[in-house]
């Protein structure tokens, strides 16, 4: 990427970086606030989490995603770590997860030296795996899987035995009628293997904290509690704090989810207008698009005008003719993006 964002920064009107999906809004106030007043923490923090960011956790679970039945929370340092350290805390010896996705799925199999296997969304086509990964709505594509989706998912791990891990980070950020679920909410109380991962890096703009946590199986919650006592990865308590009140305020996640739907409108018609097709634009924070040639020659294009975006096959070979465009941008970045994009047109 280093040339296509030295050749972006010699726009005369300065290089727009939409190639990071790192929040760029503020931490709201109280959240700092509940930070700040936590900073006297003499104390190891609590692996499994205070009793209040406990409470928070599980009525979060149940008001907000639907879940039921019996299940545990754990709060975890980012869901980042979590995503690489979850086949290594499972001893998980093959991994599935899709073929166009979050980079981590991968690096976490390896880490663990466990056999990474690329799947379709299908999963009646799957072999038998240890540990599998689904995403919705997905990093890069946006994709929201339907219900019926993640009844085959489940149907698999019943079958299988397998630990199904469902990321579900970006649940909040619905771009249009279709509304996100979680895989917990179609399991209907029957939690067995399922654990649902989410974070509060994008929700609460909370990504320099390192905050999220962990719903589902309390057998599975236990063996991952049970390592990380000794494995340490305790959340700090101030951050836990944190995660407390962000968890109990709905307000402003709704308010930073319409930013994002604002920006989407703005960037999404000028790719348009440039030819760009945009796919699966349902949810998430990126836009996933391709002009029908190799990713690198909609990289240099973007970079000529000074913005930045990732290439899709950094997602997997299956994306060599996507670009991800972020809009973790200031409004004033992504008006200015979107006006030389329109300005440019079609090639
Ligand atoms: C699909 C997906 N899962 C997990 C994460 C990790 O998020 P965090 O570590 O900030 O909680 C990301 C971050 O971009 C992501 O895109």
């Amino acid at each position: 990427m280093a040339p296509y964002g030295a050749r972006a920064k010699e726009h005369v009107d300065g290089a727009i970086d939409l190639s990071q999906g790192t929040p760029v809004d503020p931490t709201p106030d109280f959240i700092q606030e509940a930070l700040q007043a936590a900073a006297d923490s003499p104390r190891y923090p609590v692996t499994i989490g205070t009793p209040e960011l406990r409470a928070a956790m599980r009525d979060w679970a149940i008001n907000t995603l639907g879940v039921t039945g019996d299940f545990d929370v754990l709060p975890t340092i980012g869901s980042k770590e979590l995503v690489a350290l979850l086949p290594t805390i499972l001893q998980s010896k093959s991994v599935i997860y899709p073929k166009i996705a979050y980079p981590t799925y991968l690096v976490g199999a390896m880490i663990a030296g466990a056999k990474p296997i690329e799947s379709e969304i299908d999963a009646t086509t799957w072999p038998a795996a240890d540990l599998v990964w689904i995403n919705s709505p997905s990093n890069p594509t946006g994709r929201i899987a339907p219900a019926e989706e993640f009844q085959a998912v489940i149907d698999y791990s019943r079958k299988t035995g397998a630990v199904i891990a469902s990321d579900e980070c970006y649940l909040g950020f619905p771009a249009g009628a279709q509304q996100p679920i979680s895989i917990l909410k179609v399991a209907a109380g029957e939690n067995k293997n399922l654990i649902a991962v989410h974070s509060l890096s994008k929700r609460s703009n909370l990504a320099g904290y390192r905050a999220g946590l962990i719903i589902g199986d309390p057998e599975v919650i236990a063996k991952i509690l049970e390592v990380r006592k000794h494995a340490g990865l305790m959340v700090p308590l101030p951050v836990q704090r944190a995660m407390t009140v962000a968890l109990g305020d709905e307000v402003h996640a709704l308010k930073q989810a319409e930013k994002y739907r604002a920006r989407r409108a703005v960037l999404q018609p000028a790719l348009e207008s440039a030819g760009f097709k945009v796919e699966f634009t349902n949810a998430g924070l990126y836009i996933w698009c391709s002009r029908g040639e190799s990713d690198w020659d909609s990289i240099a294009w973007l970079a000529d005008l000074g913005i930045l975006c990732t290439p899709g096959h950094f997602y997997g070979p299956a994306g060599a003719r996507h670009i991800r465009v972020a809009l973790t941008a200031s409004d004033t970045d992504i008006e200015k993006a979107a006006d030389r994009i329109a300005k440019a047109g079609r090639p």
